[in-house]
C-alpha cells in the first residue's frame, strides 16, 4: 500500500517530499537553515543555489520554529517551509517541540494561501525520533491543528520516504 487516507484532509503516501505536487514542501532543516544532509540537502539540490542565498536572509531558525521561502527550481511546489525539528533527547521538551515544527509550518501555510502540504518525518532521520513516537506526535499535533482551524481548507500529506516510515503511521492509526 503506498497511500493511506487518514481523513478527508490527512493522507500518509509513500515517496519523497522533494517530489510531491503541493502549494509547500517541508524542510528537516538544522539552526543555521544554511542546507545539510538528509532531506534538506536533497531539497537544496533540487532547488538550486537561489534557495541558499534567500536562506542566508532569514539569520537562521529557533527549534520547533519554521520558515518560509520560494521553491526556486522545485516546480512542484511554490514555497518551501523550513522547519527544525528536536534532537531526539527523551525528555519532554521532544514531543513539543516536533509538535511545534508541525503547527508552525501549517500556520505559515495558511498565512501564505497554500491548498496543500507535505511533510517529510522530521526529526526521524539523522536526529534520531525514534519512528512510532514521531508519527503519533505529528498525527496528533495536524489533527489538533485541523480542529483549531476547521476553515483552513489545507490538504497535509505525511511523505514516508522508508517503508518503516509508513509502518510506524499503519500503527499510529490503529491506536
Ligand atoms: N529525500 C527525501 N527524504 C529524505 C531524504 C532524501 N534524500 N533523506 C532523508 N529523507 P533527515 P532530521 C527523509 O535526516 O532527522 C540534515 O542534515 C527521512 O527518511 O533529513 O530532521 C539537516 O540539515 C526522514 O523521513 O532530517 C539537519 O542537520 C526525513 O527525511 C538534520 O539533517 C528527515 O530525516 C535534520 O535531521
Amino acid at each position: 500500500m503506498t497511500e493511506m487516507k487518514i481523513t478527508e484532509c490527512i493522507t500518509v503516501v509513500r515517496g519523497s517530499v522533494v517530489e510531491m505536487k503541493a502549494d509547500a514542501i517541508v524542510n528537516a532543516a538544522n539552526n543555521s537553515l544554511l542546507g545539510g544532509g538528509g532531506v534538506d540537502g536533497a531539497i537544496h539540490r533540487a532547488a538550486g543555489p537561489e534557495l541558499l542565498a534567500e536562506c542566508r536572509t532569514l539569520h537562521g531558525c529557533a527549534t520547533g520554529d519554521a520558515k518560509i521561502t520560494k521553491a526556486y527550481n522545485i516546480s512542484n511546489a511554490k514555497y518551501i517551509i523550513h522547519t527544525v525539528g528536536p534532537v531526539y533527547s527523551g525528555t519532554k521538551e521532544d514531543p513539543e517541540l516536533l509538535a511545534s515544527c508541525y503547527t508552525r509550518s501549517l500556520d505559515l501555510a495558511l498565512q501564505h494561501g497554500c491548498g496543500s502540504i507535505a511533510f517529510p518525518g522530521i526529526s526521524t532521520g539523522v536526529y534520531g525520533y525514534p519512528l512510532d513516537e514521531a508519527a503519533n506526535v505529528s498525527l496528533e499535533a495536524v489533527s489538533g491543528w485541523m480542529n483549531a482551524h476547521p476553515d483552513a481548507g489545507i490538504r497535509v500529506y505525511f511523505c514516508c520516504f522508508r517503508e518503516t516510515e509508513m509502518e510506524a503511521y499503519r500503527r499510529g492509526i490503529k491506536e
